[in-house]
């Protein structure tokens, strides 16, 4: 075997320091604890990305203390290859550290043709779970997410499906996504009932991006329910990335979910966030970071990474959570500008 082989495979033995500086959170009423930074796998883990890049953001993730992980079934691309590609690195890299990890993944978004392959079946849904495991090579996940409410199936039905996969053992908790106060609630209700309580919350929020309606975040209060928050950094636009222009290889110049024109309609904001950041002695992705954490009500924040740089700056907003009350102030103004 050729040297460069040899150090390629060598087995990754992860940081003896790795629970020193991450901040556990329990997650609602549960006894689950998540980091309050997980990492997500929606870009950078397909088969059109670097498997070795992959490979090293989950290393780094894991040696910083982020032990969520975050999948779902049509993460790629193509779909299923960011499950695929993680169930290798996983048999490659985290064999011995499985019970140190806590896996997501979900369903509820178009993932194969025909009427069984999308929304929120019971049909779906159990057999998405089955293909995911098999992707990832796990017996069972740590939290199976419903990705979105469906409109045309009857709750009842989505939950008995969700209530099914924990029964079986498929899943350990259950989670939603993307649902409304009022089904939150009433999701939260019905699994209750058949014993299974659904734990975590997961909705879009960051400075530009507020619908997580203070409503909400109450709602999954009431419910015991832990919040996770998705795109904290508006895809990298919370960033020092964009205040020169678009560089190649971003997010913008290569994401359907991410238009230069967004990017171009938030400079001005960006710029001025970028000086709040700056007195704070901060980069502006740790501001984005810490301004999302200084609401008590959200357990972690899920962020991307395209490298495990951006990982290990992006914790370091750990260090400095607080804000002065002029700080919000100058913040607000910005965002309401
Ligand atoms: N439930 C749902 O419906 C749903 C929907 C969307 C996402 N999610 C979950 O949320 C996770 C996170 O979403 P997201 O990737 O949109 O989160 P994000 O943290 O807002 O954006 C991550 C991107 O920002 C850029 N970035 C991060 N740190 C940076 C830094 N320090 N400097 C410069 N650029 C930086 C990188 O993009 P570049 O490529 O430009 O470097 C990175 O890929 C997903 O992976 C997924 O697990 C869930």
């Amino acid at each position: 075997m050729q040297l460069h082989e040899q150090i390629k495979n060598k087995a990754y033995s992860p940081s003896p320091e790795r629970y020193k500086q991450m901040i556990y959170k329990r997650c609602g009423r549960s006894g689950v604890l998540l980091p309050a930074i997980s990492l997500g796998l929606w870009h950078n883990f397909g088969f059109t990305d670097s498997f070795e890049n992959a490979r090293n953001i989950l290393k780094k993730a894991f040696d910083l203390g982020i032990t969520h992980l975050d999948l779902a079934n049509n993460y790629g691309p193509p779909y299923g290859a960011a499950e695929e590609n993680f169930g290798h690195i996983l048999k490659k890299d985290f064999g011995a550290y499985r019970d140190e990890l806590f896996i997501a993944t979900k369903a509820g978004y178009d993932m194969w043709e025909g009427p069984y392959g999308n929304w929120g079946s019971k049909k779906y849904l159990t057999a998405s779970l089955d293909q995911s495991l098999v992707r990832m090579k796990l017996d069972y996940v740590d939290v199976f997410y419903h990705h979105r409410p469906d409109p045309n199936t009857p709750l009842e039905e989505t939950v008995h499906a969700l209530d099914l996969l924990v029964k079986q053992g498929k899943a350990l908790y259950i989670g939603i996504s993307r649902y409304s106060s009022e089904d939150t609630l009433k999701a939260s209700e019905m699994l209750k009932e058949l014993g299974t309580p659904c734990i975590i919350h997961q909705a879009k929020y960051s400075m530009f991006e507020r619908d997580l309606a203070f409503d909400t975040l109450d709602t999954i209060q009431k419910a015991h329910m832990g919040s996770i928050v998705f795109s904290p950094l508006a895809q990298g636009l919370l960033t020092d990335k964009y205040l020169n222009g678009i560089p190649p290889q971003s997010r913008a110049t290569k994401s359907q979910y991410l238009k230069e024109d967004y990017v171009h309609q938030h400079l001005s904001k960006i710029k001025k966030l970028h000086a709040i950041a700056k007195k704070r002695g901060q980069k502006l992705a740790q501001m984005a970071i810490a301004w999302i954490l200084n609401d008590e009500r959200i357990t972690s924040v899920l962020l991307g990474a395209s490298s495990p740089q951006q990982l290990e700056e992006n914790v370091k907003a750990l260090a400095q959570t607080q804000f002065e009350q002029d700080e919000l102030q100058a913040i607000e103004e910005v965002l309401k500008g």
